[in-house]
């Protein structure tokens, strides 16, 4: 693990890189299932004219990275399987005192990471960041660079995270930034800092390398001190607050290794039914948000992805973003620090995990790790979310209280939840008593009356109370429809059908907001704009896309958008 890459000193390796589309696997396994000596991996050029070489990443098509492969080439759109991409670098040896690693900021689904034709690692998990390690394997003269090579499988597999089934596109590929990073021979690899419920200023770091003292400067706050490997600061900074976010300059440096950070300090609790922000009730004024591009139907990545997907959250009035249902770009977390946004990360444990497999737990693990350790700097991360829509069962909720587990050892700073599932009801009395509402700290539930069941007219008579007596927060809920498409409420698809199942969800939540024994304390309804997903297949309609979007897949707004907005201003004057 590396953290705070993205203030090191690096060499983004963006731009093409050649690729090969291997279905079969045939450029890593032999015909007898052994690792073929001759893979894809070696690299080889043929020198001679009778040298067999069936392939050639010279003369092969190339990719562009950071992105995903289905949107790069139309026959990729639905590709599912491996593909091998190779970039020659020259990268000179590490001066004295200097090391090297390979970050990549993610890379959907399991990699393997090559350096002139040698196996060096493996990652499982789509969507966190890993390093690897060059130092020390760049002596030598190379023709034209070094080789690196990873081959990206993008394969659905039933003990995988996430499994066979999900209602998102499954983008393959080096889907966000890859980069040489230079370090010190001793450097922090980790950092971090946060505030806790109760005030402290508490963090801690990793040294890799020879022990060496690790100091910590915030200038604006007079802070300049030698810390532990978990330490306290005895100051009180102007907090960071969503909608009036305070970002400090910090400076880290432990032997001749620095790291710059900009960082916000708030406290997050609950107390009862609220969620509580720096001592103030708030109610999360919420939209969920998919990893996917403002526009063209690809996977996110870069700064001003994040920009513009954070800048239309801001439109609708929210001061809360549901970073659905994976870890996000490390640039949108740190936008919404600075535009104060509170923000939901949340583990790709989905539908159909194999809870009863011991390896699914351990990888759920290192995707947690990689969730948390990355981003638990950031003021504006308020939840760790270790699930979405898991069928209750006693495998199931051990599973999740695990994870619940770690979240809290890794940062028992912040508030750790997972959405539920509501089947199908017509009940007009909700109890939340799903188990797991015993690990976590707020009882999310999603939920879809007036869209997959329910009758729309008694949905604002609808209550919802947790046997947890905890918050509740509606992690989803919504309706689609095809942007453009209008006619009565009644009918399925028009922007008007959407805009009613709005305002009686508004109405319903108006009340219990206000009722003695009112419990919601926020919502995150789904989903900021039309993303793609493969199950989503009515011709004219939804051509592949879920349409629950308050935006259609190109940002064009629906009516249920102002309806939204409307609210939620409404709710901001309130509380303000
Ligand atoms: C589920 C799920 C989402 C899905 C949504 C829908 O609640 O969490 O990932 O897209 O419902 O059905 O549109």
């Amino acid at each position: 693990m590396l953290t705070n890459v993205l203030s090191r000193r690096r060499t983004p390796l963006d731009g093409d890189w050649n690729v090969i589309v291997d279905p079969y696997e045939m450029g890593y396994w032999g015909i007898l299932g052994d690792r073929n000596p001759r893979g894809f991996f070696r690299d080889f050029t043929s020198r001679h004219p009778g040298d067999r070489v069936e392939y050639d990443f010279d003369a092969s098509p190339s990719l562009t990275v950071p992105g995903d492969w289905n949107t790069q080439d139309e026959r990729l759109l639905y590709y599912e399987g491996t593909v091998w991409y190779r970039r020659k670098q020259e990268i000179r040896p590490e001066r004295p005192g200097e090391r090297t690693f390979l970050h990549v900021g993610a890379s959907n689904h399991t990699s393997r990471v090559f350096l002139d034709g040698e196996e060096l690692a493996t990652h499982v998990g789509g969507f966190g960041p890993f390093a690897v390690e060059l130092t020390g394997r760049l002596d030598g003269d190379t023709v034209d660079g070094h080789s690196i090579v990873i081959q990206v499988d993008n394969r659905r597999e039933p003990d995988r995270i996430p499994a066979l089934r999900s209602d998102w596109w499954n983008f393959g590929g080096l889907t966000r930034e890859v980069a040489i990073v230079r370090v010190p021979e001793t450097f922090l690899a980790d950092a971090w800092i946060t505030m806790a419920p109760d005030g402290r200023i508490v963090g801690g770091h990793r040294v890799d390398g020879a022990d060496e003292p690790v100091r910590i400067t915030i200038p604006e706050l007079g802070v300049d001190t030698v810390v532990d490997s978990e330490f306290e600061l005895d100051v009180d900074p102007e907090r960071w607050h969503p909608g009036r976010p305070v970002l400090h300059e910090l400076h880290w440096t432990c032997g001749a290794d620095t790291i710059r950070d900009h960082v916000g300090f708030r406290t997050v609790e609950t107390d009862g039914h609220d969620i509580v922000v720096n001592g103030e009730r708030t109610f999360l004024r919420g939209i969920s948000i998919h990893g996917e591009a403002p526009s063209g139907g690809r996977r996110a990545h870069g700064v001003d992805d994040a920009s513009t997907l954070l800048g239309w959250a801001e439109d609708l009035g929210a001061n809360f973003v549901r970073l659905a249902h994976y870890q996000h770009d490390e640039h949108t977390v740190r936008e919404a620090d600075r535009r104060g946004l509170l923000a939901w990360c949340e583990l790709p444990v989905y539908w159909g995990i194999a809870f009863d497999r011991p390896h699914v737990l351990e990888n759920a693990i290192e995707q947690l790790d990689e969730l948390v350790v990355r981003d638990r700097s950031r003021a504006s991360v308020v939840f760790w979310s270790v699930a979405n829509e898991t069928l209750p069962s006693p495998e199931r909720t051990s599973f999740l209280a695990a994870l619940a587990d770690r979240a809290r050892e890794l940062d028992p700073t912040r508030l750790v939840s997972a959405a539920l599932l509501t089947l199908p009801t017509d009940a007009l009395e909700h109890v939340i008593d799903d188990p797991l509402g015993e690990a976590v700290d707020v009882v999310a539930v999603n939920q879809y009356l007036g869209w997959y069941y329910g009758d729309r007219d008694a949905i604002p008579d609808t209550t919802w109370r947790s046997t947890h007596d905890k918050p509740i927060v509606f992690t989803e809920m919504g309706a689609g429809a095809k942007a453009g498409h209008h006619g009565e409420p009644g009918r399925i698809w028009t922007e008007e059908f959407q805009d009613a199942v709005y305002c009686a969800q508004i109405e319903m939540i108006r009340r219990q907001r206000t009722s003695s024994g009112g419990a919601v304390a926020g919502m995150s309804p789904w989903i900021l704009k039309d993303f793609r997903a493969p199950v989503r297949v009515l011709p004219g309609i939804q051509d592949g896309y879920n349409r629950k979007g308050l935006l259609s897949e190109e940002g064009d707004r629906k009516l249920a958008f102002e309806t939204l907005r409307a609210f939620y201003l409404d709710v901001a004057t309130e509380s303000d």
